[in-house]
């Protein structure tokens, strides 16, 4: 099979047998699609598009989300993880309704200037709006490659992840294709993520469904699933502990806002100052049972003390700055981890 065929076959077993019916991919608004594919860039499709409608429905252009404050946009996000996604988010709308009048640049070279857009994200957002000749390399996309064109080398080092992109770059539609049919970069585009989320999967690729079967090295190989390498990492994920602080007044809990760097940053959580009890000479904390969460770099190990106040409101001790009660009905407005969401009984897991 030629190269121009992997292109060409792709775009038209997107048209057929690819997913249409996403709700960003009924626009080619650069807002919409910028935002669906952070949401997406860690976060499987089916739970990105509730947040998804949220956030539209909340913030219809970029102004309005950069007139947001950021804890509000912590809320909207709170659960879809990997807050820092959040945080860029927010700034990257203030930079485009600050200094770009609202716009978004109109190509993948510019897009990357903007904070949580790298590379492929700015491919992405080029190819669906502008149909530009700009090639993603996603964890799905690189599956693809590696399989079809039998590399053999570890996709985690740099030289190799060079080559996919190179690759990458030379297998886009042609020139010529795109002048046939101009809608052929977005659906390769999609065509491409299609194929990965639905038909080349990690562990059992559907080879009977794939257009590019024929050509597959790895099919070929009778193991496709064999692709790509990935060298394990040497070292077990390191653990470190958290100690949380539950103060459960009538109706009420004790939150603090964390630091603006580190795990969590600028979202709200149960104090950390375990020495809080004593400073405010309250009734004895129970530890809970301890609990992990998993986080990209390490395992986070969580001990909850709890203690029971019986005091309103008005008689619980006055926080410092960065702590406040509140009300357990109104915690769906605030951004909390995801474990402590789930600790306070106000998320679904
Ligand atoms: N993953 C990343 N971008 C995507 C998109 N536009 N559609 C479906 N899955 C995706």
């Amino acid at each position: 099979m030629s190269r121009e065929r992997l292109a060409t076959r792709i775009v038209s077993w997107q048209r057929q047998h690819g997913r249409h019916h996403l709700p960003w991919q009924q626009t080619t608004d650069p807002y919409r699609v910028w935002l669906s594919e952070i949401m997406l860039q860690q976060t499987q499709v089916a739970t990105v598009i509730d947040y998804y409608n949220r956030f539209l429905t909340r913030f219809p252009t970029a102004h309005d989300l950069a007139q947001a404050d950021i804890d509000e946009v912590f809320a909207l996000w709170s659960g879809l993880g990997y807050y820092a996604r959040a945080r860029h988010l927010h700034a990257c709308a203030r930079i485009v309704a600050n200094e770009h009048g609202g716009c978004f640049p109109d190509n993948a070279q510019q897009l990357q200037t903007l904070p949580g857009i790298g590379p492929s994200t700015a491919a992405a957002i080029a190819a669906f709006c502008y149909g530009e000749r700009a090639a993603i390399l996603d964890g799905n996309v690189k599956r693809v490659l590696c399989r079809h064109f039998g590399i053999e080398q570890d996709i985690s080092r740099a030289d190799t992840l060079r080559s996919l992109a190179q690759l990458a770059q030379q297998e886009l539609p042609s020139t010529k294709l795109i002048a046939a049919a101009p809608d052929a970069m977005a659906r390769y585009t999609q065509g491409l993520m299609d194929l990965g989320a639905t038909v080349c999967l990690a562990r059992q690729p559907r080879c009977n469904a794939c257009p590019v079967a024929r050509s597959c090295v790895a099919k070929r190989s009778g193991q496709p699933q064999r692709l790509p390498v990935k060298a394990k990492r040497e070292r077990a994920k390191p653990r470190r502990s958290l100690e949380l602080l539950w103060l459960n007044a009538p109706g009420y809990v004790l939150l603090q806002k964390r630091p603006a760097q580190g795990v969590w940053g600028g979202l709200w959580c149960l104090p950390t100052d375990t020495t809080l009890a004593a400073r405010w000479r309250l009734p004895p904390a129970q530890r809970m049972a301890d609990f992990a969460h998993e986080l990209t770099h390490f395992t986070m190990v969580i001990c909850v003390w709890r203690v029971e106040l019986s005091e309103a409101l008005q008689e619980l001790p006055v926080p410092d700055d960065d702590c406040r009660w509140v009300a357990y009905a109104e915690l769906p407005d605030y951004g909390l981890p995801k474990p402590v969401r789930l600790l306070l009984g106000c998320g679904e897991a």
